[in-house]
């Protein structure tokens, strides 16, 4: 398949089939996409805590809600897996840490690219996912063990769509013309 035929036919899911395990091979391939992605630097700042274990994927139920109660994941509980995008520390270039004062400069966009590998690479697989985007930094440490300051940053929720995948809808996307422009700021 065409690789922008692939970025138009995956979607977020929010409706997966529960009870359903993913096999560890295709996590891992997921995870490969991931470790493949480029990075400023190539500082690879990230690690990937892959939770398919039933009680760990109840804690990441627990800690993509918000200590007010707040969650952007209401069907956390029919995923098959979650992947936890864990921040480290960058090593970048003396210049870029001159220029920014911030080792981290890329680090978040590292992230973000790594993950819209996986979702990509899960898509060609046939699993549906799902980014979410916020979570309990310390419910996320003491269920984990994350240390003290490593960002989880992302967590990606990948399983079997209840739909079976059937109709992707429609893309929500800005026009072109608003979005890009040639040569000058218009
Ligand atoms: C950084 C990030 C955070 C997101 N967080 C959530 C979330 O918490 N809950 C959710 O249902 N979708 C979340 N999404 C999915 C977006 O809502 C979705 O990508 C967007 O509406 C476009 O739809 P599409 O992915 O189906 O093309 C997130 C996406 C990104 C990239």
């Amino acid at each position: 398949m065409d690789f922008l035929d692939i970025m138009r036919q995956r979607r977020s899911c929010r409706a997966y089939q529960p009870d359903r395990t993913i096999p560890r091979e295709q996590l891992l391939q997921v995870i490969e996409a991931g470790r493949l992605t480029p990075s400023g630097c190539n500082a690879q700042p990230w690690k990937f805590v892959v939770v398919d274990d039933p009680e760990a994927k109840e804690k990441v139920c627990d800690a993509v809600v918000t200590s007010d109660g707040a969650t952007g994941a209401p069907w956390r509980h029919q995923v098959s897996a979650f992947i936890l995008l864990v921040e480290q520390p960058a090593k970048v270039m003396q210049l870029v840490e001159r220029h920014y004062h911030d080792t981290q400069r890329f680090a978040q966009g590292d992230l973000g690219a790594a993950c819209m590998n996986m979702c990509h690479e899960a898509f060609a697989l046939g699993l549906a996912t799902c980014v979410i985007g916020v979570n309990e930094q310390s419910k996320m440490e003491r269920h984990f063990g994350i240390p003290h300051g490593c960002e989880v940053r992302l967590v990606l929720a990948l399983g079997y769509a209840a739909d079976g995948g059937a109709e992707p809808p429609a893309k929500v996307r800005r026009p072109l013309e608003e979005v890009c422009c040639f040569n000058r700021w218009q």
